[in-house]
């Protein structure tokens, strides 16, 4: 796997330059330099892009130079022992007498300590940790501006936008490191506090990210500055997106490592960044980078990349790398090859230890050379005689649509602008955010987020109750000195546990709706509204569940048994005294039977007198007809006694209280005035009232009334929440 990039690599450069080799192969003597990249990333491909083709471009044009830059190209995998490995064996074997890279700060510390390397000028056009510094390492030259510039951007914007709090969130490594000692001096400087720093590791999975992010969504402070990797922050964003964090009232800063290549991070990535403001190197257009430049990138873009999406044009980085490439050619030309200077001892046949590497002796001059040459170049003047670029102007964009817009520039002299050049026109300062095109912010509000939420203990929740018809469910009353609302019932009561289980201090107030009839499902309507206007946080109370509330609240599910009843008044039917054992039969049946038994005797007098038995007394039927008739009249008895006894017994045992009506259709029927809630006093045949009130009213007069059924269904009462 190591070495299968290598050799083809080789094989790419010994075709890319062999044609052009060829023809001066006499006069060019090859000038070796080291590349070191991490050709994984997209800045490693950009730049190896550029380097080889300002390589062709920049000999293409000096035919006559006497030297020839020999290009040798190693992966470093974004690894230091890869990339100090990859320096050894460049040194070693191909005795190179420049190293261009490499790509990370990490890896340029790591490479530096290399004692071997003490003398081979390293110039990194990425490294910009300001952690790299001239004193430790006088051979390295950085052909880009270390991350300490940008802070003074970044905090301008902080400053102009008004944001008091800003949480860092970075790649826990040398580069993400790199800023942060900067940025929070700069950020004291405008009294901003920096409450947190999420450090994130190169190891962190998609889960811990998404933790860390939840963290940071519980914090108050909503402006992110991010100073991450591409790749990594590809990832925070994308993770943000999913969590809800690029949504209104978050603010997210990019630092350049991420702003300089927005235009070649994935569509996906940057509809996820959208809203997002960056800070990045300012190119100004230069005649150099036509079309014909940018169609030759291309080509040699899609041909080391064969497999990748094309890019519109090399980021800053390829130019940079384009522009170093030509610096070095032109200092390698007048140094010259010192080919006796560069022998490497004959004897070191053990070639891996560095001690033994050579030293190259014309790198002093090499270097004065590098820095001393200035020229204008495609990313801009190129002049690194502070052993960096001059600080120009850094643009602010932000990330809009699948592109990103220009907001401003920040320089050193005129801090915020519009545009660039405005002579002394503009007024630097507190003023300076008018000097700004408006930012799209995430969520596509274009208004300027306040940086903060207000923190959960700061802000009372405003509680509406309402006075009840019924105080068991709630019943307010202020406090005489305070004035404050006072709210007690089953409502609050559990109002207050729900609020004892959350899992974080909540603090509310009540307070009161004050209507002239409180007990009218009109006024529940109204008192519902209010927290659609906004006027309460939440509605509590024994606020029914109804169609027509839900467009504007939210309910909460149900805390009480749900349905609708009717309340009846019973009869008692008997009244218990001495006459009881009349009861249980009517007057008419007491009628009837008297006038069945005599009909009974008169018809077997009769019969027996027709048949001659003047004997009566002889209690013996000769009639076979007036037997019958005894007969039947013998089960009617006994039918009429059995349940006349079973009658008596149960009034004399069980109470006798019935409802006057079983249901609703009856109470129709019968034509009876049916009331409800409060107001009808007495005249009303059945009251229709939710079931909770019916408990509550059964349990003060369970004597005379009774709930019946059915019993229509309801939701039952919640309490209300803004939709
Ligand atoms: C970083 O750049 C600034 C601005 O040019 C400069 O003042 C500072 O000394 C540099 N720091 C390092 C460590 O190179
Ligand atoms: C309470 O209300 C009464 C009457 O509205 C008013 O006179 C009094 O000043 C109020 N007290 C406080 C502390 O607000």
């Amino acid at each position: 796997m190591e070495k299968k990039p290598q050799t083809v690599l080789f094989l790419l450069l010994v075709f890319s330059f062999g044609a052009a080799q060829k023809s001066t192969a006499r006069r060019q003597e090859e000038f070796h330099v080291g590349v070191i990249l991490d050709l994984g990333s997209l800045v490693g491909k950009v730049s190896r892009t550029s380097i080889s083709l300002a390589v062709e471009d920049f000999y293409s044009v000096h035919q006559n130079h006497r030297t020839k830059l020999a290009i040798h190209i190693r992966d470093s995998m974004g690894n230091e022992v890869q990339a100090a490995s990859a320096a050894i064996d460049l040194l070693e074997n191909y005795k190179v007498q420049a190293i261009i890279g490499p790509q990370k700060s990490s890896e340029a510390a790591f490479i530096s300590k290399l004692r071997s390397i003490k003398q081979v000028p390293i110039v990194s056009f990425t490294a910009t940790s300001p952690a790299l510094t001239y004193g430790s390492l006088p051979y390295f030259v950085r052909a880009t501006l270390n991350d300490s510039v940008q802070v003074n951007g970044i905090v301008s914007l902080i400053k102009a936008y008004g944001w008091r709090e800003v949480v860092l969130v970075y790649d826990d490594t040398e580069y993400g490191r790199g800023i942060l000692p900067h940025l929070i001096n700069a950020l004291q400087q405008i009294d901003a506090h920096v409450p947190y720093r999420s450090a994130i590791p190169l190891s962190a999975t998609s889960e811990n990210i998404m933790q860390e992010l939840y963290k940071l969504m519980a914090m108050q402070t909503r402006v992110f500055i991010v100073h991450m990797s591409s790749t990594r922050a590809s990832l925070i964003f994308t993770k943000a997106k999913e969590a809800g964090m690029m949504d209104k009232g978050f603010v997210w800063i990019v630092t350049d490592g991420v702003a300089n290549i927005v235009d070649s991070l994935s569509p996906s990535v940057v509809e996820a960044m959208n809203g997002v403001i960056g800070i990045r190197f300012h190119v100004p257009r230069s005649q150099e980078l036509d079309t014909s430049f940018l169609i030759r990138w291309n080509r040699m873009y899609r041909q080391f990349n064969p497999n990748e999406l094309p890019l519109d044009k090399p980021s800053i980085f390829g130019l940079w790398a384009y522009d170093t490439v030509r610096a070095l050619s032109q200092a390698a030309e007048k140094v010259g090859v010192s080919g006796n200077k560069n022998k490497r001892p004959q004897s070191s046949k053990s070639s891996t230890s560095s001690d033994l590497l050579a030293v190259s002796t014309n790198g002093p001059e090499l270097l004065k050379e590098i820095v001393q040459n200035k020229f204008r170049g495609l990313s801009g003047n190129f002049d690194l005689n502070d052993r960096q670029l001059p600080v120009s102007a850094l643009q602010i964009i932000n990330v809009v649509g699948r592109s990103w817009k220009h907001i401003g520039f920040w320089t050193l002299k005129n801090g915020l602008s519009k545009q660039l050049n405005q002579n002394g026109m503009k007024i630097t300062g507190s003023a300076s955010m008018l000097e700004l095109n408006p930012v799209n912010w995430p969520g596509e509000s274009t208004e300027i987020p306040k940086g903060w939420e207000i923190p959960a203990s700061g802000d009372k929740l405003r509680v509406g109750v309402p006075t009840s018809a019924y105080p068991e469910f709630v019943r307010t009353s202020k406090y005489p000195v305070t004035n404050a609302t006072r709210a007690v019932g089953l409502s609050i009561d559990i109002f207050e546990e729900v609020v004892k289980s959350v899992p974080f201090a909540l603090s509310y107030e009540y307070q009161a709706f004050d209507t002239i009839d409180a007990t009218s499902s009109t006024s529940y309507n109204d008192f519902v509204h209010q927290v659609f206007l906004q006027r309460y946080d939440i509605a509590i109370g024994d606020i029914t569940i109804i169609y027509n509330r839900t467009p504007y609240v939210d309910f909460t599910i149900p805390y009480t048994e749900s349905g609708v009843g009717m309340i009846v008044p019973v009869k008692e039917t008997v009244k218990k005294n001495m006459w009881i054992f009349s009861k249980p039969l009517s007057k008419g049946m007491w009628f009837g039977s008297i006038m069945f038994i005599m009909y009974t005797a008169i018809v077997v007098w009769m019969l027996e007198h027709l048949n001659g038995n003047t004997h009566l007394h002889e209690e013996k039927l000769k009639c076979i007809l007036s037997r019958l008739v005894l007969l039947v009249w013998m089960f009617v008895f006994l039918v009429l006694a059995s349940s006349y006894t079973a009658s008596l017994a149960s009034m004399l045992t069980v109470q006798q209280l019935s409802p006057m009506f079983t249901d609703i259709h009856e109470l129709q029927k019968q034509g009876g005035y049916v009331g409800f809630h409060r107001g009808e006093h007495g005249g009303v045949a059945a009251l229709v009232l939710d079931v909770p009130y019916i408990k509550l009213f059964l349990a003060k007069y369970c004597k005379s009334y009774t709930m019946v059924g059915p019993i229509y269904k309801s939701a039952g009462f919640a309490f209300g929440d803004p939709n």
